[in-house]
C-alpha cells in the first residue's frame, strides 16, 4: 500500500476540479470481452482538453487472466532454464502495453492520481506487475498504488492557500447483489480508514454516494461531506451473438461508464488566504 501525493495548481479560488474512477477492461480483443475502445479514447480526450479533469484506476485497467495462473505455471516450471523463456513472455507483454495503453495515457499521465493492479494484472517473473510497468513507463512510478488497496492526495494551491483532498482507493472484493448492498460494502469496508473520499471498483456497478459528517470544531459542531464511489467498467454488458465478461461472470446487466466526481473548492470564510473544501458531488 502506497500513498501518491499529487499538486494541483488551480487557477480560481472557486475552482471544481473533476475525478473519474476508471476500470476499463483494456482489450484488443474485437469479441468476448465487451471492451468499449470509443469510451477509452473520450475519456483520454477528456483528460486531455479539461485542464481540471483527472482520473484514478482502482484495478483491473486491462482484461488480462489472473495472475493465479500465471504464477502456478511459474511454479511448475521454476528450473533454471526456463526463466528465459518466462522473461521472453514478459516482454513481449510490454512491447504489447508500449503499444497500446503506454501510447494512449503518455499525454495525459500528469493527470493520473492513482493506480491499483486489482484482479486482472500480470506478475512478471521478477515480481512486479504490469501496473508497476504502465507507471514506471509513464514517468509516475510513484501513482502505483499497491495490488489492492492504496492512497492518493490531492493538494489544491491557490498563491499561498492550499488544502488536501485524501483518497483511500481499494480494487473491493466479493459479490455484492444489490445496489444497496454494494454502497453498504464499500463503506463498511472501509470503516477503519480516515479519507474524505473512498473509491472502489471491482463489482463493476456505476455510483457516487456523498454522506454528511457532523464533527467537534473548536467551539461548534461542524459538519463536512465526504465522498464514496464505485467505478462502473469500460464492458458492454450485452451485445448480440457475444458471451461477454458481463455473462461469463453472471452479473446483473450494468450501464458501462465511470461515475464524476466534483470536488469544490473556495477561499475560506474566516481566512482568505486558506483554501477548503467545501463539497463533492458525483454523477452517475
Ligand atoms: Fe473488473
Amino acid at each position: 500500500m502506497n500513498i501518491y501525493n499529487v499538486p494541483i495548481e488551480i487557477s480560481t479560488y472557486q475552482q471544481i476540479v473533476k475525478l473519474l474512477p476508471l476500470e476499463a477492461h483494456y482489450s484488443r480483443r474485437k469479441m468476448g470481452n465487451g471492451f468499449c475502445l470509443k469510451t477509452w479514447n473520450e475519456v483520454i480526450k477528456r483528460l486531455k482538453t479539461d485542464k481540471f479533469c483527472y482520473a484514478i484506476f482502482p484495478g483491473d485497467i486491462r482484461d488480462t487472466g489472473r495472475p493465479s495462473a500465471r504464477e502456478r505455471r511459474e511454479y511448475m516450471f521454476h528450473e533454471y532454464e526456463r526463466k528465459p523463456a518466462l522473461t521472453e513472455e514478459d516482454e513481449n507483454d510490454q512491447y504489447v502495453l508500449d503499444s497500446t495503453i503506454i501510447k494512449d495515457l503518455k499525454p495525459v499521465a500528469h493527470k493520473i492520481i492513482g493506480m491499483l493492479d486489482g484482479d486482472h494484472f500480470v506478475r512478471y517473473a521478477d515480481g512486479s506487475t504490469s501496473t508497476q510497468y504502465l507507471c514506471e513507463k509513464l514517468g509516475i512510478p510513484g501513482a502505483y498504488l499497491g495490488e489492492r488497496l492504496g492512497g492518493a492526495r490531492m493538494t489544491f494551491r491557490m498563491k499561498h492557500a492550499a488544502c488536501s483532498l485524501n483518497i483511500l482507493a481499494r480494487h473491493g472484493v466479493g459479490g455484492t447483489g444489490r445496489i444497496g448492498s454494494d454502497i453498504n460494502r464499500l463503506i463498511s469496508q472501509n470503516e477503519q480508514f480516515r479519507a474524505d473520499l473512498y473509491i472502489g471498483g471491482h463489482t463493476h456497478k456505476k455510483w457516487f454516494y456523498p454522506m454528511n459528517i457532523t464533527y467537534f470544531g473548536k467551539y461548534e459542531l461542524k459538519n463536512k461531506v465526504i465522498g464514496y464511489a464505485r467505478a462502473g467498467s469500460m464492458l458492454r454488458s450485452s451485445v448480440k451473438g457475444q458471451v461477454l465478461y458481463n455473462e461469463i461472470a453472471e452479473m446483473s446487466p450494468l450501464k458501462m461508464g465511470y461515475p464524476e466526481i466534483y470536488i469544490y473548492l473556495k477561499r475560506s470564510p474566516s481566512n482568505n488566504d486558506h483554501l477548503e473544501i467545501s463539497d463533492i458531488r458525483g454523477l452517475t
